[in-house]
Parts: structure tokens; sequence; C-alpha cells
């Protein structure tokens, strides 16, 4: 029988039009999408998984109206706030990740707090991905590299995975085995590119304020069933 998974990866899509379909503005949405937040990182640290790494602003989300962008920015300080109490109870520590230095200061110093605050947290690993998108983690990861190579720090032949690994924000994370999306998009939208390569992917139609313990029970009963062979044939991993 498969394992279960160690790093839970979700895209919580569908804020906007949950609103919608209630009659609200999309920021109703992002409300209770954040309660959805609260909920379900307390079940997936109950459930003894390891990692749990939520997409929470994208890099192309910035092009959202101005409007938009600083209300999320407001609802992320003020849930940061409330829910750091409850990650401390939970053993659940904070880390992000993401072109985190031009976030507003009043969300940066925040998520320095919190992270500073539950560091020594064993029960889960929480990444939050903020002002995040693989193409740019990678293009910062090439970079450095190539300043590396350049100046005779690596050599050239030596490049190889780990050395791309220990180069993005990421690197402390293991692969992603299981990745959720909710709201019926089925795309990646610039989410982890290099530690979903093997992931088992899981698309819901359900909106995320509307992703409720059984809906996360759903996609792990349907990860189990689930063979991973990473190119072997099912008789070796049998
Ligand atoms: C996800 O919900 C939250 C963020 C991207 C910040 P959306 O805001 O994308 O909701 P839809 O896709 O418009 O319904
Ligand atoms: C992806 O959702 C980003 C987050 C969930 C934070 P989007 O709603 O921004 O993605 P697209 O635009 O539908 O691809
Ligand atoms: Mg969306």
């Amino acid at each position: 029988m498969i394992k279960p998974p160690e790093h839970i990866a979700i895209i919580m899509d569908g804020n906007g039009r949950w609103a919608k379909k209630q009659g609200k503005k999309r920021f109703a949405g992002h409300i209770r999408g954040a309660e959805t937040v609260s909920e379900i990182v307390e079940e997936v640290a109950r459930k003894k998984i390891n990692f749990l790494t939520l997409f929470a602003f994208s890099v192309e989300n910035l092009s959202r109206p101005k409007k938009e962008v600083n209300l999320l920015m407001k609802l992320l300080v003020s849930s940061l706030k409330k829910e750091f109490k409850r990650l401390n109870e939970n053993k659940i520590r904070l880390c992000a990740v993401g072109d985190l230095n031009t976030l507003p200061n009043s969300v940066k110093n925040e998520l320095m707090f919190v992270i500073e605050k539950t560091k020594k947290n064993k029960q889960m690993i929480l990444t939050l991905a903020l002002n995040y998108g693989a193409k740019e983690e990678i293009i910062e990861a090439v970079k450095t590299i190539s300043k590396k190579v350049k100046n005779s720090i690596i050599p050239p032949e030596k490049v190889d995975e780990s050395t791309i690994i220990s180069h993005l924000y990421t690197r402390n994370l293991p692969p992603v085995d299981l990745l959720i999306r909710t709201s019926g998009e089925e795309r990646i939208s610039n989410f982890l590119l290099w530690h979903i390569a093997y992931a088992e992917l899981y698309f819901t139609k359900t909106l995320w304020p509307d992703f409720k313990k059984e809906d996360l029970e759903e996609a792990l009963s349907n990860y189990k069933k689930r063979e991973r062979r990473f190119g072997k044939t099912s008789e070796q991993i049998k």
C-alpha cells in the first residue's frame, strides 16, 4: 500500500467565485477562505503530515486591482496575528517562500515575527507561498549558480539536482507528494514547478471557502488508491 503523503501542497482557488455565488464582493470570499486555511492547517497537522505548503499569493496576483491586493495584504497581517497562538498550540512551524522583500513592511514584520516565534515547533512545517512564482524562483537560482560558476566556487560539471535544489526558495522542502487544487481549474499557475515534478495531482470542483475536512479526506483517500511508479514497472514496485 502507498505510504501517506509527507508533503501536501494546495492551490487554494475559488474565493472570488464563492463570493459571487453569494452575491457578495470578492473580498468576502477571501475572508471565508482565510477561515478555511485555519481549519485545514489544523486538520493536516492532526494527520501527522509533516509538510503543508499553501499558495497564498502569486507574483501574477500583483496585477490584480490595487484595492484587492491591498485588502489581501491586510487580511494576511490580521490572519497571522489571529492564528499565531493556534500555530504554537498545535506545534506548527511557519515558513514562507517567494519574493518576500517586496511585500509591504506590515506583512514582512508580522511574518518574520511569527516565523521566529514558531521556529522550534516540530509537529508540522507550514509554508506560505507569498509573492511566489516558480519560474522566478528558478531564474534566481540560475543567476546565483551562474555567479558561483563564474567565480570558480562551483565547477560547471558539478552542477546537479542538489545544486539546483539548494538554491531554490523551497530548498528545505521535500518533493510534493500530493498537489490539490480547488475550484475546478486544472492548471499549475506557476506554483512549485521543481518540487511537483513527480507529485500526484488532485483537482476538485469545490471552491476553497467550501473546502472542508471531508474534502481533504476525499483527496487523501483518492491519493491512497494511486500507484506511484516513478518510471518503473508495476511489478518492480510490488
Ligand atoms: C484564490 O481565489 C485566492 C487568491 C488567488 C489570492 P481567487 O481570488 O483566485 O478566486 P477566483 O479564482 O477569482 O474565484
Ligand atoms: C493561483 O490562483 C494563485 C493562488 C491560489 C494564490 P489564481 O486564481 O491566481 O490562478 P489563475 O489566474 O486562475 O491561473
Ligand atoms: Mg483564481
